[in-house]
């Protein structure tokens, strides 16, 4: 099908100007590459700031309050500093799209148009409807994941690429909004996300993202309607010519099967930075949570993986505050953290989530003892998160060049298998290449070297 063509026939409309704005996760990052992939094959053209748009298009997050708060507070700011006016088209999707739905119009009668991760490709006959009827439109169905189908062929991004490869997630756990604004886990054929690949690295990528929220359970079809999981996946991505380094977000412990750890020992083109979130290392709590695996089976993960890649950092995520999280339950996870000595990695306050079984659990713990808990947590982490920072001084890091520093126009940035930020001199004509470069100093979490 000819996507540019059939979409322009579609519409009655003069097509005009977009601004994307992303929130949340790689996926919405991801998400937002893909609208603005389709707006401009559709024919509208792209600007840099809201002020320039004709449509506004937001990608949003709802994992915590404070996320999807950012986005009406996003509007009503810019409605202040008339970066937007009455006449501008704001189309709200993403998580918040299909968390609230058509509530968003009671909350700001600004927005005229709500889709969700699901529906991006529909955003333009959704442009072409609101501007036709003047109307809003609504559209979160979240029951399929054709969406991939309708997108047009990415063109260059960079040296690195996200490839999500699955949508949604069923597992539940109990204080998690995902589940419900993303749907139910799906995956996508094992050739359409190859083709993605070959696209990529024929404009010249390097470094393979793979991203949904459970990576490690991936089951789409092959060809011959077999089942492929995620560590054959990973397999058959390393085996693409041109492939140089693969990532992948988010594991989760209880998928991360034997057999994907033999991939991460055999693929050297893995990465060396596996994120694996825990929330917590309470089994109490992680039972709470419906995470099925407890905190003696996750440190047993993390040793299989350091004796299959003993390179291999592993980051994540936690939870501090669940509801009825005790004193004890929080230093089981200090413990853990102590124990496994995690690198970079995240940690949130629970933050309540409506609709979520948790919302309905007592909550007694005052907000400042969660708040304690997440300073010391955060404390620790940095002092873990440096001390690996540190160990790579005199060492020689092989690293893809991202492209110049921010700070410093005539130093390269690039960034290392564990995920650090490296700098150092040379030619522009690197940029979108890998090299070796010897570590002589480090600020903060960021490396610095020469080329080696
Ligand atoms: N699929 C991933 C997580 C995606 S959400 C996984 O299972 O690991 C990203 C992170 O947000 C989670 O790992 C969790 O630490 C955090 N998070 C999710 N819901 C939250 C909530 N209600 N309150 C606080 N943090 C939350
Ligand atoms: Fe949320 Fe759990 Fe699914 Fe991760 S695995 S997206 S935390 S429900
Ligand atoms: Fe946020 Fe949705 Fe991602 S809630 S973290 S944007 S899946």
């Amino acid at each position: 099908m000819n996507i540019t063509t059939t979409l322009k026939d579609n519409f009655k409309m003069q097509l005009g100007s977009f601004y994307v704005e992303v929130w949340g996760c790689q996926m919405n990052v991801y998400d937002g590459g893909r609208i603005k992939d389709l707006l401009t094959a559709a024919g509208f053209a792209q600007v840099n700031s809201p002020k320039d748009a004709d449509i506004v298009v937001l990608v949003t997050c709802a994992v915590r309050a404070k996320a999807e708060d950012k986005v009406f507070n996003q509007i009503a700011s810019w409605r202040h500093t008339g970066d937007i006016n009455d006449d501008t088209i704001i189309a709200l999707g993403g998580c918040v799209g299909s968390e609230l739905a058509e509530q968003i119009l009671e909350l700001d009668k600004s927005v005229n148009i709500i889709f969700g991760p699901r529906t991006i490709h529909r955003l333009p006959q959704m442009i072409g409807q609101f501007t036709a009827t003047g109307k809003p439109v609504v559209d979160v169905t979240a029951d399929a994941i054709d969406k991939f189908d309708y997108m047009p062929e990415s063109g260059p991004v960079g040296p690195s690429a996200f490839v999500t490869i699955m949508e949604g997630c069923s597992n539940k756990c109990t204080y998690c909004i995902v589940p419900y604004t993303r749907g139910e886990e799906q995956s996508r054929p094992v050739q359409d996300i190859l083709d993605e690949c070959v696209n990529h690295i024929s404009n010249g990528v390097l470094e393979i993202h793979l991203l949904g929220q459970n990576v490690n359970s991936y089951h789409g079809l092959n060809p011959d309607g077999t089942v492929c999981n995620f560590s054959s996946l990973l397999y058959e991505i390393a085996a693409i010519p041109g492939v140089e380094r693969i990532r992948f977000t988010t594991s989760n412990p209880m998928d991360f099967t034997d057999d994907i750890i033999k991939a991460v020992h055999d693929l050297d083109v893995i990465s060396d930075s596996i994120h694996v979130p825990i929330q917590s290392g309470s089994d109490r709590i992680l039972h709470a949570m419906h995470r099925r695996y407890t905190a003696k089976q996750y440190i047993n993960l993390v040793k299989k993986l350091r004796e299959a890649r003993p390179t291999v950092h592993i980051s994540s995520d936690f939870i501090v505050g669940f509801p009825g999280e005790t004193d004890e339950d929080f230093e089981e996870t200090m413990k853990v953290v102590n124990e496994v000595k995690f690198d970079q990695s995240f940690s949130f306050v629970y933050s309540i989530r409506p609709g979520t079984p948790a919302a309905k659990l007592e909550d007694p713990v005052p907000k400042e003892v969660k708040m304690q808990r997440l300073y010391r947590l955060q404390n620790r982490l940095e002092e873990l998160a440096s001390e690996y920072t540190q160990s790579f001084l005199g060492t020689t890091q092989r690293c893809l060049v991202e492209g110049t520093s921010r700070k410093d126009e005539s130093e390269l940035k690039s960034r290392s298998s564990s995920g650090r930020i490296v700098v150092f001199k040379g030619p522009l004509s690197l940029v979108g290449k890998m090299v070796d470069v010897k570590i002589t100093s480090v600020i903060a979490h960021t490396l610095k070297g020469e080329l080696v």
